[in-house]
């Protein structure tokens, strides 16, 4: 089933984000619809305070462990900073690189109007883009924060506007993230393509986590609209802790954890 599919059927798709082979194979098995692999990897696996620093190479070396994990869900991959603000030219580079080297089968860029040029030349190169709207971390200097936006009559309309344009550019999908409800409602019933939420209501066509968020493994920053679906965090600072107790007891590794070796072998080394 196509994204332009499940809308016309109604059905709710899933997007969750991965970085890495192990975790994308999981969600491939529980049967998610699709994979980002988010500039998020910049705040959530390396650290930073933003995703302003994350490049090219990064997108590309998880991207590529992600789709080697995912055999069913749709891989999309994040376009970096930098990597198509600059000219259509660049956008349509760079996103070659991500579908060539990073095998996916979409990218994702953050923007309305203003990259419009580079989603048509994008998917006139024959590659599928994800657009992206509302708060858009790349632009975070310029909101001057992590803020809701579309909250005045003039931002609103914006983002309706800015929502049709990359429609109209050719996007087969659009996520919007921290926008009011009623807004993502307008926004979903004006669109013919799915239009994927994150803090926007559960009247869009789908929704998307940070995969951290949804099981409790970052604890940097947690926005209102994050549902924490498991305390894995938890689980695993246990097991760690476990493990380093048994390593210091000398508990770990037991007689079951053991290669052994002839007697007669080892005495003849003594
Ligand atoms: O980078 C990311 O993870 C994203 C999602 C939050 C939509 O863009």
């Amino acid at each position: 089933m196509t994204f332009l599919q499940a809308k016309e059927k109604g059905e709710k798709l899933t997007m969750l984000t991965a970085y890495d082979y192990s975790t994308a194979k999981l969600m491939d098995e529980a049967g998610v619809n699709s994979i980002l692999v988010g500039d998020s990897l910049g705040n959530v696996m390396l650290g930073y305070e933003d995703t302003i620093s994350v490049t090219m190479e990064d997108m590309i070396h998880h991207g590529a462990a992600v789709a080697r994990g995912a055999k069913e869900a749709l891989v999309i991959i994040d376009m970096p900073f930098m990597s198509y603000q600059t000219s259509v030219y660049d956008a349509v580079v760079n996103a070659g690189r991500l579908m060539k080297e990073g095998r996916c089968g979409a990218v994702k860029l953050e923007g309305g109007q203003e990259v419009c040029p580079q989603i048509k030349a994008i998917v006139d190169a024959g590659i599928p883009v994800c657009a992206h709207i509302g708060l858009t971390p790349q632009s975070i200097h310029a909101f001057g924060g992590f803020k809701v936006q579309g909250k005045s009559e003039e931002a609103a309309r914006k983002l309706l506007e800015d929502a049709e344009a990359v429609q109209n550019a050719g996007a087969f999908a659009v996520v919007v993230e921290a926008i009011p409800k009623k807004l993502a409602d307008l926004i979903t019933e004006k669109l013919r393509i799915p239009v994927i939420g994150i803090g926007a209501g559960n009247g869009c066509d789908g929704q998307v986590l940070v995969y951290q968020d949804l099981l409790g493994m970052f604890s940097d920053f947690t926005p209102k609209f994050v549902k924490r679906y498991a305390n894995v965090g938890e689980v695993m600072k246990g097991a760690f802790r476990e493990y380093i107790k048994e390593v210091g007891s000398g508990a770990f590794p037991s007689e079951e954890h053991e290669y052994k070796i002839d007697d007669d072998v080892i005495e003849k080394l003594y």
